[in-house]
């Protein structure tokens, strides 16, 4: 999604703004720009493509001054080309505006802006705004702001700044986070936190509907009234360092980020194990265990592969807790209208804590009057703020746009939930310690797992050019195979599905023959010859298996044409651990096809949109 940073200060604004844009990239954009300022002149320059194009613009032509607004744009409205990149200008080249979000309106204000005259530039929502905030300026860029606001039907994340007011850049938020940053050299407006590591010391988030200003050292926050907010200062958060986003000596952050998974599970359980109690505890639920004891039902939403891992856990849920769950994505459950009583718990499901449908599908939860938790990995994020209550996952900036350390550590916070509900109910403190000294053997698990990438590649090398996949598993890995389907789908371009294995049956099985190979995930389990019987129906026809399978099976290896050894892990935890050699698969597929692994082709990192 797009990304935005602003600086006002006493430094050169234009290698910040460069150096914040660089730290968003992975959120996926198709165009850049900035505009900086010095005295009473605006010097724009913007691109289509890499920020690298921008870049080399700048460098050919730069953009002094110790003020100035940047942005990375992800296509809404109007063609990824130079002239719809932001910023945008009025008609008289007074303002200057970047925006994340949509103007849902746009079009009807557009021709009453036409029909006063205003000649247009662009084919894009936000020059609407931009020449909005442009009629209504009359020496007062908040209040001009403001005044274009109040006509908005849609989402914004902006910065504005005025030829006319050097210095100042102002900021208001509706749906698209916005955060201030404070530092020594000045003040610095940015949409995710991670552009100001190394340049901020403090942020400030803003709040829907309030609108920011800063000019130099100085900033200020008012409400959509305009009356004064007060607003709390944190520290920057410590995992928001350089180092954590770099990529180290990987040749991706996908990768980096599949090898972090042994640190990163281990990190979202350290402190919250409680061996005296034989359960889980988290700080920031918000709920203790006699309020989840009211809990009668769950309905968890989310999207992508945070819907996924709710697919885990409501396999978790009903084992260990004994819970009634659904999982519902955010874009369908934000319309519907589900009876839901009293004792339903609305749990959000997300890594980046701003995706549009489920920020809504929360939003609606708690307009409705339900209790409402979240899951999230980025700190301070929207979803983060406005849950009830949550459980960060603390897996550190996860910069690759395919999900992989987000996922097993949104399973490893479901498994301790799933134990911290079953020992408020029918779990006894025997099976908590045993429960508790699984999850505890995780990394390692998943560290012996990561010796299977030599294998893997050999194996990619042999299925790089296949057209089509099926991905087949049961019980808490059937959520495993549609995750593995869409990382070989999302970094690879290859068609995937995922289906529970017996479902192959009623259907897909038509698309099998020698072109159409099939990943099983058959470890040992309680329904092992099931699988093992889907396993032999497709051999019958034709079609190559690939199959995830317990070390030292023998079983497996007599029919699979490839086999990817696992160590044993509880049923409940082998959506883990059988996730990692799929990670790996889609990455060394798409690795051999040439894809751009990190940032792949038509994706975002945050859909920050609907
Ligand atoms: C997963 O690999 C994708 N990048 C995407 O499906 C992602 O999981 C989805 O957009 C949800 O994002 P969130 O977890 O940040 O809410």
């Amino acid at each position: 999604m797009c990304g935005i940073v602003g600086f006002t200060g006493r430094r050169e604004a234009s290698p910040i703004l460069l150096e914040g844009l660089r730290r968003l990239e992975y959120r996926g954009y198709d165009s850049a720009g900035m505009i900086t300022g010095t005295g009473n002149e605006l010097h724009l320059r913007k691109k289509a493509g890499r920020l690298a194009e921008l870049g080399k613009l700048v460098a050919a032509h730069p953009a002094p001054g110790c003020y100035g607004i940047s942005h990375t744009r992800w296509a809404t409205h109007g063609g990824a080309t130079d002239r719809n990149a932001h910023p945008h200008l009025d008609a008289t080249g007074n303002i200057a505006l970047v925006h994340n979000g949509v103007i849902e309106n746009f079009a009807p204000l557009k021709h009453q802006l036409q029909a006063a005259g205003v000649q247009f530039r662009s084919d894009t929502d936000t020059e609407v705004l931009a020449q909005l905030v442009g009629h209504y300026y009359h020496g007062d860029l908040t209040a001009a702001v403001r005044q274009a606001l109040t006509l908005v039907k849609g989402t914004y994340g902006i910065a504005v700044m005025a030829r006319r007011e050097p210095g100042v850049i102002v900021g208001a938020r509706l749906g698209s986070p916005l955060v201030i940053g404070v530092g020594a050299d000045g003040t610095y407006l940015a949409s995710d936190a991670n552009a100001l590591a190394g340049y901020a010391d403090k942020v400030v988030y803003l709040n829907d509907r309030q609108i920011c200003s800063l000019s130099g050292a100085e900033w200020e926050i008012r409400d959509q009234d305009l009356s004064p907010v007060s607003a709390s200062v944190q520290d920057i958060a410590p995992f928001l360092g350089e180092g954590d986003a770099e990529r180290g000596d990987y040749p991706h952050y996908m990768l980096k980020e599949i090898y972090e998974q042994p640190e990163t599970v281990a990190n979202a359980m350290r402190g919250r194990l409680d061996d005296a109690d034989a359960t889980a505890h988290f700080g920031g639920l918000n709920l203790d265990a006699k309020d989840l004891r009211q809990v009668d039902r769950v309905i968890m939403t989310a999207c992508g592969t945070s819907y996924h891992a709710g697919l885990v856990g409501e396999y978790l849920f009903e084992e260990l807790a004994r819970l009634p769950v659904e999982v519902e994505y955010a874009s369908e459950f934000r319309y519907r209208n589900p009876p839901i009583d009293r004792h339903t718990v609305v749990l959000a499901i997300t890594q980046s804590g701003e995706t549009a449908d489920t920020l809504a599908a929360l939003r609606e939860s708690k307009r409705m009057g339900h209790t409402t938790l979240a899951i999230c990995n980025a700190v301070g994020s929207s979803i983060a703020r406005e849950a009830c209550g949550g459980v960060y996952l603390h897996a550190g900036p996860e910069i690759g746009v395919a999900s992989t350390k987000a996922f097993t550590s949104q399973c490893t916070v479901l498994s301790m939930l799933a134990l911290y509900l079953g020992r408020t109910r029918h779990l006894s403190s025997i099976q908590g310690q045993r429960i508790i000294g699984e999850l505890r053997a995780l990394p390692d698990a998943i560290r012996r797992t990561l010796e299977c990438h030599d294998r893997v590649k050999r194996i990619a090398e042999k299925y790089a050019d296949m057209t089509n996949c099926l991905y087949l598993g049961r019980q808490y890995l059937y959520p495993g195979a549609l995750e593995g389907a869409l990382k070989l789908k999302e970094i690879s371009y290859i068609h995937a599905e995922g289906y529970p294995a017996a479902e192959m049956k009623h259907g897909p099985i038509a698309l099998v023959d020698e072109h159409c190979p099939s990943v099983f995930l058959v470890p040992r389990g309680n329904v092992f010859d099931k699988v093992m019987s889907n396993m032999q129906e497709i051999k019958a026809r034709g079609g190559p298996v690939i199959a995830v399978k317990s070390e030292g099976d023998e079983e497996v290896a007599a029919v699979a044409d490839d086999v990817i050894p696992v160590p044993d892990v509880p049923e409940y935890l082998q959506p883990i651990v059988t996730a990692i050699p799929l990670q790996l698969l889609a990455y060394e597929i798409a690795v051999l096809r040439g894809c751009d692994v990190d940032k792949p082709r038509n994706l975002a990192k945050s859909v920050t949109v609907e």
